[in-house]
């Protein structure tokens, strides 16, 4: 008899994003002449760069030939790219190893997908508001799961309680949902407690490039000794406009180790790799050529232009919930803008009102965990014109 995995039973009916777009489709059904602004899932609208483009484009060409053509590639990724990456790193002041990044088709993969590599008796620590994705993939497994607060008074960025014993812990940064950032000082604390606990820190850097301070760290191996405790995941999807594309990457260190329940001690970057080279078989050549592109100082810094225009974009939002006297955090560090929802409405009420009063589409705070409540969060990835008009529907509108 075969049994399935009654975990999923603990699991919310839905995907978050998935219960939003069917609500969005039955409106859109119902009302087929409004124009409905989509400023929920954070998905990019920008065309790619044209160096990625370029790159792409002369892959597809190689592919043509007998002589450049490609088959399989190595599972953890092309060495160009690996290369391409470490050096973009270099430029942020941190040193990975090659052999330390591994290619995939996207953080949202790597993080589920690192699931596989730990016991499941771990407790694990996750902000809240947080990224379902890291509650549910824990919640397949059966884990225990702790949470740790994210509030106006820790500025949504909660640290670590000595009192609280957690063997693997989970951090975004800058954050979705909220777009707080830790300061190294913060990451510090955090690779200290994960040291004095034998925990491992799953760092999410998906949003790393929306960073222009240099006194916010871009990864957590920033950090001193942070090689020793934490693996770092990281996407094209938000740096370069890859939402569609697919491509990420995740850096497990070197020397990273930990004990078995058995008492051995296996080393977490071998792990990974067996893990990869079984269960995947890479991302296109192709793909893994435009995500080189975007990684090198021109790609970059054409990334960084379309990165411009999604910050202008959350400038003009954030003016408008100044104007309206709105309570509103992130928009800087990230693409989101973290509302506060008017009136003291809960998230899925002022969501409703958006969608139906305003034909605005956002993120129910609530979505993200407990402490989301009361808020709603909005992307900043849309149109200008997009952008625009939401802001002076919701200016123009009497709440
Ligand atoms: C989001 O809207 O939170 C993200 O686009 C989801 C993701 O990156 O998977």
């Amino acid at each position: 008899m075969a049994l399935v995995n009654g975990n999923y039973a603990n699991l919310k009916e839905s995907y978050l994003f998935s219960d939003i777009a069917k609500r969005v489709a039955e409106f859109a059904a119902a009302h087929p002449d409004k124009k409905i602004i989509k400023m929920g899932i954070g998905d990019v609208t920008l065309p790619l760069a044209p160096t990625v483009i370029a790159a792409m484009q002369k892959a597809v060409e190689e592919m043509a030939h007998k002589e450049t053509f490609r088959g399989y590639g190595p599972e953890q990724g092309y060495d160009f790219l690996h290369k391409a990456i470490q050096d973009y790193y270099a430029r942020h002041g941190v040193q990975v190893d090659t052999k330390e990044i591994f290619i995939s088709d996207g953080a949202k993969s790597d993080c589920g997908n690192m699931t596989d590599l730990f016991d499941d008796s771990n407790v694990i620590l996750l902000p809240d508001p947080v990224y379902p994705v890291y509650v549910d993939t824990n919640i397949m497994r059966g884990r225990k799961i702790l949470f740790m607060y994210g509030t106006p008074e820790n500025h949504f960025l909660p640290m670590p309680d000595p009192s609280v014993k957690a063997d693997i812990i989970y951090l975004c940064s800058p954050n979705n949902p909220t777009g707080a950032a830790y300061s190294l000082e913060q990451l510090t604390e955090w690779v200290k407690y994960a040291k004095a606990n034998d925990a491992v820190i799953l760092y999410d850097a998906a949003y790393e490039a929306f960073i222009t301070d240099d006194s916010v760290p871009h990864s957590i191996f920033a950090v001193p000794g942070a090689k020793d405790c934490a693996i770092e995941m990281c996407s094209f999807s938000k740096t370069a406009g890859f939402t569609g594309t697919r491509c990420g990457y995740t850096v497990v260190p070197l020397g990273l180790t930990r004990r078995t329940p058995e008492g051995g001690e296996l080393n977490l970057n071998k792990m990974w790799l067996r893990r990869q080279t079984t269960k995947f078989n890479g991302v296109p050549y192709i793909v893994q050529r435009g995500a080189e592109a975007a990684m090198l100082p021109q790609g970059e810094k054409e990334c960084q232009e379309m990165l411009a225009y999604y910050r202008e974009n959350a400038r003009i939002m954030m003016r408008t919930f100044d104007k309206k006297g709105y309570t509103y955090y992130g928009g800087v560090y990230s693409p989101y803008v973290w509302l506060k929802c008017p009136n003291g409405m809960k998230s899925w009420e002022y969501f409703d009102y958006l969608l139906n009063k305003l034909a605005i589409v956002g993120t129910p705070g609530a979505g993200f965990g407990r402490m989301g409540e009361g808020y709603l969060r909005l992307t900043a990835f849309g149109s200008r014109e997009g952008t625009q008009e939401a802001m002076e529907r919701i200016e123009k509108d009497t709440l």
